[in-house]
């Protein structure tokens, strides 16, 4: 059967993906090129709706808790680190809302805000995942025992059923990376 933290690095390769196309989107944006309004908002509104209010809960809401519970004081202290980073991606996220319908062609200053935006939440998603993958995933398999774990790919398929399955996403994803992260 699949494991818990299996299904956790299955997420986070469609999360990097949209990761990267809005890290690329910014790249073009800073450029000089037209900002490309859909785009951005589809790529934010993954990250708000999934990244954060699905695949996040996840780890936040299951494995950290057992993680730090069962770990030793180093996993304590990681689990606080990753749920301060979710609070900083939400804060940068909720300053971006400017951005999903603007009014016109942005101002160099909004230029500005949005790629100086961009480039703190793109570093901070990419610490988190980096902090899971090494550490969190690795502590959950090693302090968490099977039958703790029982219920959470349970739990997990049900908050893909109420807040949007990852499969709906993949798709969107794919097609902005299609556009974004084959060129160069
Ligand atoms: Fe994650």
């Amino acid at each position: 059967m699949e494991r818990p933290t299996e299904h956790l690095m299955d997420d986070h390769q469609v999360a990097a993906r949209g990761v990267s196309c809005l890290a690329a989107i910014a790249d073009g944006v800073e450029r000089g090129a037209a900002f490309p309004a859909a785009d951005v908002a589809v790529a934010l509104r993954f990250l708000r709706e999934w990244v954060v209010a699905v695949h996040m809960r996840k780890e936040d809401d299951l494995v950290g808790p057992a993680v730090a519970m069962r770990g030793d004081e180093r996993a304590a202290e990681l689990v606080g680190e990753l749920f301060r980073l979710r609070e900083e991606i939400g804060e940068l996220l909720h300053s971006l809302v400017l951005f999903w319908e603007p009014l016109g062609e942005l101002t160099k200053e909004e230029t500005v805000g949005f790629t100086s935006t961009v480039s703190a939440l793109v570093q901070r998603l990419k610490r988190r995942q980096l902090l899971e993958e090494r550490e969190l995933f690795p502590a959950c398999n090693r302090f968490v025992g099977a039958d703790d774990q029982l219920q959470w790919l349970n739990e997990f398929r049900e908050l893909e059923n109420q807040r949007g399955p990852r499969g709906d996403w993949a798709g969107q994803i794919d097609a902005l990376a299609q556009r974004w992260l084959t060129r160069g």
